[in-house]
């Protein structure tokens, strides 16, 4: 099915000017970019967006590097777009992550992993929603 799915582009992968080479793998993949914006989070929506990892060990150390610098946020729409998304992205730790992966050539540590996508469909609903209200999405 054609679906859609939340992307981030992290602190550290803006920082690194990688920005195109990241969106060429979305698009080379078949994934149409229908919203995107260059935010920097302020503390209050990036615990929000994470709010479901409120209580793990590691919420404080991603909240703050989500707050390191600005952030490139999209939404990529296409045939089974959120596992495909997450193909391109590979392991969330990069060290686990196969060759050839967004996170394998571009990311350096678990934090800083250069990219976030939606895991699931209720979840990319949820995460289009939070920074892209409807009329905000472009679908064609
Ligand atoms: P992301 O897909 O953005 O979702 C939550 C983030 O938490 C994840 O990417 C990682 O960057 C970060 N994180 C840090 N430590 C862990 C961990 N042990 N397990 C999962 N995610 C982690």
């Amino acid at each position: 099915a054609i679906e859609r799915t939340l992307s981030i582009i992290k602190p550290d992968a803006v920082a690194k000017n990688v920005i195109g080479k990241i969106y060429d793998r979305f698009e080379s993949a078949g994934l149409k970019i229908v919203a995107s914006r260059m935010a920097h989070l302020s503390q209050n929506e990036a615990e929000q967006f994470y709010g479901v990892h409120k209580d793990r060990p590691f919420f404080k150390d991603l909240v703050s590097f989500m707050i390191s610098g600005p952030v490139m946020i999209q939404v990529l729409q296409g045939e089974g777009a959120i596992a495909k998304n997450r193909d391109l992205m590979g392991a969330t730790d990069p060290k686990k992550a196969e060759k050839g992966t967004i996170r394998a050539d571009f990311a350096d540590s678990i934090d800083a992993n250069a990219v976030h996508g939606s895991d699931a469909p209720e979840t990319a609903a949820v995460e289009v929603a939070f920074f892209f209200p409807g009329m905000n999405v472009f679908n064609r």
